[in-house]
This record gives structure tokens, sequence and C-alpha cells, in this order.
């Protein structure tokens, strides 16, 4: 039966997973996936997190189901996360999901539910993930301009002008913070005129927030997805924990509806579920309980804060630093850019050939598309580094 099945291509960001582990090359630099680094490299679990746990190991005495939704203290935590405490909630739903993916499908099956083959306007570029995410769930998948490569800014009027041809109804995937893969992000005035095209086009935000925190901080980077909460009638949320509590491979992340009404996102929230049954029935519970717990105690969440925004610092110095050794070795401000974007990811403007012989010459890893992980560059070496990178410019 399978002899005619061809192999599946390789997921471009996960496959240098393996291509970094199998080199032998001391020295070796890992820009590639997005997963926190301290300066020795590792990804550790969190203080409060790892606390949560212990707590979670002493007091947990059944592993009964809990339900479709998950735990439905997470689900409130993670809205209010999201949202705010002044966003009316009575029309605000969440299921807990399997990460950051899992509640972005989720949410897809529920556009699809609402609206069968409906149309996903996706950043030019995005996260690779994102169109055969949609794609899965029966959505349509079109582009809207976002990255200027030459500047390294957001082609904000050519955003602006693709939106405005969409039709009423479509769906326009929004990053909430720490554009992935470009780290260039919109500004308060830009998500503002943003609202006004998809309120005045009749157009429904689906809001990506998967790094919350790593940017400006926690309630900075959620500052678009306020604003639009604030002004429109009805939209969705994917967010996930898995970058700002380091909870990787536990799997954990929410889908999100804000609906007209109470009633209404009721319903919504019922097909939601209906959607997890038949992907997964259930979400795995460990790593969204011990999330609730951090997010429900007061001690434990400043500390995850105090931690989080060391974090967040560390990859603001690493930009400067970075971005100034390359301005040394190159003797241009071509880099510049590098500075000032923000969250975990800079698009450096490479070619694939380019960035090819910086992984076969040099050990450095990073996606075709030359996004860096900025959490990876090596604090004791960015000239090394920054040498390396203007050797295989041409
Ligand atoms: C990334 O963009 O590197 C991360 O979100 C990991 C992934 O699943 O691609």
């Amino acid at each position: 039966m399978f002899e005619t099945l061809q192999p599946a291509p390789a997921d471009k960001i996960l496959a240098l997973i393996g291509l970094y582990r199998n080199d032998p090359r001391p020295g070796k630099v890992d820009l590639g996936v997005g997963v926190y680094k301290d300066i020795d490299g590792r990804t550790p679990v969190m203080r409060a997190v790892r606390e949560a746990e212990k707590r979670l190991l002493a007091s947990q005495d059944t592993k009964t189901y809990l339900g479709l939704a998950g735990d439905t203290g997470f689900n409130a935590a993670m809205i209010k996360l999201a949202f705010g405490e002044k966003a009316d909630h009575s029309r605000i739903r969440a299921a807990q999901a399997p990460g950051g993916s899992g509640a972005l499908r989720l949410v897809a099956e529920l556009l699809q539910r609402t609206r069968a083959g409906a149309t996903v306007w996706l950043s030019d570029p995005t996260w690779p993930n994102h169109p055969p995410v949609m794609r899965a769930a029966g959505l349509q998948v079109r582009d809207y301009p976002y990255f200027d490569a030459a500047s390294g800014s957001v082609r904000f009027d050519e955003m602006l002008a693709a939106l405005k041809t969409a039709n009423s109804g479509d769906v326009v995937l929004l990053h909430g913070c720490c554009h992935n893969p470009t780290g260039a992000n919109l500004d308060a005035a830009q998500w503002a005129k943003v609202a006004d095209v998809l309120l005045e086009r009749g157009l429904l935000p689906f809001v990506d927030i998967a790094y919350q925190g790593f940017g400006e901080g926690l309630d900075a980077d959620a500052a678009g997805l306020r604003l639009l909460a604030d002004r429109m009638p009805e939209m969705v949320v994917a967010s996930s924990c898995s970058k700002n509590f380091a909870v990787y491979r536990d799997r954990v992340g929410a889908a999100m509806v804000m609906a007209k009404d109470g009633a209404q996102a009721d319903v919504a929230m019922s097909q939601m579920l209906a959607a997890a049954r038949a992907l997964y029935s259930m979400p795995p519970d460990h790593g969204a309980a011990a999330v609730r717990m951090v997010l429900e105690d007061a001690g434990l969440k400043k500390d995850w804060e105090t931690e989080l925004e060391g974090m967040r610092l560390r990859m603001l110095r690493l930009r400067v630093a970075f971005a100034e050794a390359l301005r040394r070795q190159s003797n241009s401000d071509r880099f510049d850019f590098v500075a000032s974007h923000r969250g975990m990811f800079s698009r450096l403007g490479l070619t694939e050939a380019q960035v090819e012989r910086l992984r076969t010459e040099h050990a450095v890893y990073m996606v075709g598309d030359s996004r860096i992980n900025v959490a990876g560059l090596p604090e004791g070496g960015m000239d090394d580094l920054a040498k390396a990178i203007v050797s295989v410019l041409d």
C-alpha cells in the first residue's frame, strides 16, 4: 500500500536540530530553532515552573480526565495574560491546546466550521508552519506584503494596500509581537491603522502570540492584541507558553475566541471543543497545570516575570552587541536593523547559498532564509561570528 508514497520533505527549521547535534566541530554556533538559550547555551527549566512542578507532584492525587477544554484555571489565566484585565471577558473563551501549533489548528478548525474554505491572509514571510496548519483545516491561504529585506523594516503601506483588497469575511493572521521570522514589528499607530482596515473591510483578526514577554515586555507585547480587542466585534487568538514559560516539549498553548456576546462565544467554544475531540480529544495536562499554578500564585508569578525579563534583556543586549560587531566587521550600517528589531528572531538578508556556506565552512547554523535566533548568539564570540558572516557576502 505504501509503495507509491513519497517521503515528506523535512521541516526546514526542525531539520537543523539534528544537523547541529551531529556536527562534531568545536565552536559551532546554533542560531536555528527558536529555543531560548542562556550564556552557556542551555535551555533551563524556569525556576517558577520547577517549583510549580514540585507542588504539582506533591498535591496531584489523580490523573483522571479533565475534559475537552483542559485546565479551566489555565484557560482563565491565559485570557488574562493575553487580553489584560480591562477587556470584556464575558465574551472571550479559551481552550487549552497542545502548544502554539495546536492552538493555531484549533482556531483554524473553528474558522473552517464557521466559514468553510475561508481565506486566511498571512504575512510574507511568515512562520513556515502557518500555511500547512491553515490548509490542513481546509482554509485557503493568501499573502500580504510585510518585510522589506533591504531596510529590515515593515512594508506597511503595501501591507495595508493588500488588506484593502481582502473580501469581507476573510481572516487576517497577525503576529502579536516578535514577528517570526523577521523581528520587524508594527508600532502602536500601525496597529491602529490595521484595525481601521479590518473594521472597514469586515475582516476577522487572528492574532498569533507565541513570544509574549520576549519583545518589549509582557503587557507591551500584547498591546496590539488589546487594541484590537477594544475595537473589533470579534477576533481569534492562538497563544503559546513554549517560549515564555520554556515548556517547549510539554506542549502548552491556548486557542481563544472573542465573539459579539457571551452566548455566541459559548457556541464558538463548543465548536472548538468538538474539533478538539476529533483531533486529539483532550490536551496534555502537566505543563498547563504548572503554568496555571505559576499564574495563580503571586510569589511564583513574580519570580517567573523576573526570570522572563532577564531573558528578554539578555536578548536585547545580544542584539546590540551583534549589530556593533557586524558594523565593525563589515564597515557598513547594513545590519544595524538587528539592534532595533524585537523578539527572538531577525532575518539577516543572506541568500540560501550564503547560509549554506556559513554552515559548511564556519559551523554556523541558521534557517535557510537567514533567520537567526538571537538567543543563540555567542556572547564572547561576536566578532568571529560577524567576520564569518561578512566573509560569505559577495
Ligand atoms: C521556531 O520558529 O523556530 C519555533 O517556533 C519552533 C518551531 O516549531 O518551528
